[in-house]
Formats: C-alpha cells, structure tokens, sequence
C-alpha cells in the first residue's frame, strides 16, 4: 500500500541518494530565463516576448516539434562564456540534487554552422567542469546529428583531436526516423578506434530494429532511450544478457508523446526483465523536470520500492564511463547509503 507517509519518505530518499545522470543535453538545461540573458548580451532578437510565453510554447507533438524549439533556444550561446555559464548552471543544478556524475552532451555541430569557434564551446563547458569538480564530477561526451553525413560527424570527431584527453565518449541524437544507425557505423569505429566509449540514440521514436542495428552494427557501450525493444522478446533478452544499459527519459517520452500516459512506460517492465537501466532527464528545462523528479514521477507511478530505487542508483554508476574502480567505490556509496537510510526508514 502507498501511504502517504511512504510517498514522502521514497521521495526524501530518492533527493539524498547519491546517483549519476548519463543522459541530458546542455542545450536542454537552457531554462527560459537563461535563453533571454544569453539573448540580451548578444543582442539576439527572440520570437517570444517574456520567459513565461517561452514555457508557455513548450508543449510539443512529437521529437521533430520538440527540435525546432531547441535549436532555436541554441541560437543564444555564441560565446565561450556562454557555454561556460550554460554547463555550470546545469552542474549547479545537479550537485544540489545529489546527482554525484554526470556525463552530458553538446552537439558542436550547430553551433559551427551558424559560426560559433570550436575552442570556444570546449573551453567553456570544460572550463565549468573544472570549476564544478569538487561537487559533482562531469564527463563531456560531443554527439553528432544523425540528420547529417557520416562524413560530417568524422569530420568532427578529427577536429576534437586538441581536447582527446578531456572527452570520455561520443554520441548521436536528431530526428530520429528514417536516420537509421547503420548509415554510422564508420563514424562509431572512428571513435571506438580513438579508444573512446560510445553511445546512441536509438528506440526513442525509431523502430526496435534501430535498437538492434546499435547493439549489432554499431556495438556502442550504452543505447539512449532504446524503448522500441519493449514488445520483442529476443531483444530484451540480449539486452539483459549483455547488460548493455539503456538510459531511459521517462517525463521526455511523455512530453513528446513516445508514451501516451506515464503507466505505458516501460521503465519497470524492462527493470523486472534484468536489463540495465537508467533514469534520466534529457532536457529538463524543455520537459519542467530535472533529475529527482524524473526519479520521483516514475517511483509513484510504478510504486518503486527501496531496493529498485538503489537498483537504479547504482545503475546508474555501472552504466557510466568512469573507470571500474571509480565505479566500484561509488556503487559501494550507494550500498553503505542504503543501510545507513534503512534504519531511520519504513520504506520496505
Ligand atoms: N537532442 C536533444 N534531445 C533529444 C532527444 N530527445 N532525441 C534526440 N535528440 C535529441
Ligand atoms: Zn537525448
């Protein structure tokens, strides 16, 4: 039974469990407000007179919708304070909410075209990450446009070559039907080749066969989203034998309408089959929902108990790119967390 007492307490330990986030956008944390600084100081004209109309047109179709209203939102950052404040605000953000690591995509690629210098956007996201690094640690991972050439997003992960040894891993996200992963596979061997970690979007509205091409054509590390393979059973049994994690947006799916209503979702459908996964925000400012309450709605939608919240926590640590014993050491927090919180607790 969920009282309401038992509601209060999971959401008091969902806000102190040391967790990571692997999945959110630095162009996604830009709330209203930010949009409108950043547009001021570099005298940018917005189509929306006030922060709040801005909310206000943040009700979206579909992923497509949802893209026109983030990459307008993109226009704003031009500088590498820009890009500096943007991260920090987000890891900010984050460390108040527990949130111990995060590793966080910025996708160079439309910032380049409309001029933006690439030193500029990686000296201001890492220049934030330093700042920030005695409360949350923060890897940076560059994703390309899967609406774009493989050629282009070789292309960038060459042009990265002077900040290698700041970049954990490369991903991929953009408008996602009918841009299979398979038109990248040489884009992901360019990258595994440099010996980075990788990741893809795939199954967010795309096809259960987009979840397989990434696990057999692309064999990236983790798959971002990877719904679709919710209703195929043989690829629900390889992700759970593989423990390749997927790195689910439960209020982004939502909002862009990948699940009608929040009980569809198969967050814990996939949690009860064995695979890996992970809960995260995507684009908190553009879905109202940064990390806890992701965590929060799922835990009172699917009544999630102590031991899967821990699940999910230390999940969410496994599934990341810090190295093993780094993961070791922030797995074994969160165990020695979860018995410390257990004695002042009547969450079963
Ligand atoms: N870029 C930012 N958010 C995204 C999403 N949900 N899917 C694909 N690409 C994205
Ligand atoms: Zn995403």
């Amino acid at each position: 039974m969920q009282t309401k007492a038992s509601v209060l307490q999971r959401t008091a330990l969902i806000r102190h469990l040391p967790k990571a986030e692997l999945h959110v956008h630095l162009e996604g944390t830009l709330e209203p407000e930010m949009i409108f600084l950043l547009a001021g100081r570099n005298r940018i004209p917005l189509k929306w007179k006030t922060p709040d109309e801005l909310r206000n047109a943040c009700r979206f179709r579909d992923l497509s919708g949802f893209l026109e209203i983030y990459f307008k939102g993109c226009e704003v950052m031009t500088t590498e304070e820009d890009f500096h404040d943007v991260t920090k605000a987000y890891l900010e953000r984050a460390a108040v909410e527990n949130v111990r690591h995060a590793e966080v995509f910025l996708g160079p690629q439309s910032f380049l075209a409309r001029g933006v210098r690439l030193q500029e956007i990686l000296e201001g996201i890492l220049s934030a990450v330093d700042e920030m690094k005695d409360r949350i640690s923060c890897y940076y991972l560059p994703s390309v446009l899967r609406t774009g050439t493989e050629a282009e997003a070789v292309e960038l992960v060459k042009r990265l070559a002077p900040w290698y040894d700041r970049i954990a891993g490369f991903g991929m996200g953009g408008a996602e039907k009918g841009n299979p992963p398979s038109r990248f596979a040489g884009y992901y061997s360019a990258c595994r080749e440099r010996g980075f970690h990788t990741t893809v979007h795939a199954g967010e509205e795309g096809p259960a066969s987009y979840v397989k091409e990434a696990l057999e054509i692309l064999h990236t590390d983790r798959i971002d989203h990877g719904n679709a393979a919710d209703g195929d059973a043989c690829l629900l049994k390889k992700l759970a034998e593989t423990q390749v994690p997927l790195t689910l947006c439960p209020v982004s799916n939502l909002r862009l309408n990948v699940v009608k209503e929040m009980k569809r979702h198969p967050l814990k459908k996939f949690l009860d089959a064995g695979l890996c996964v992970t809960v995260n925000s995507d684009d908190p400012a553009y879905f109202q929902a940064y990390l806890n309450e992701n965590w929060r709605i799922c835990a009172d939608t699917f009544h999630l108990n102590r031991g899967e919240l821990l699940q999910l926590a230390k999940n969410s640590f496994k599934a990341s790119f810090l190295p093993e014993t780094e993961k070791r050491r922030r797995i074994a927090e969160v165990e020695s967390f979860g018995k410390e919180e257990k004695d002042g607790s009547s969450l079963s």
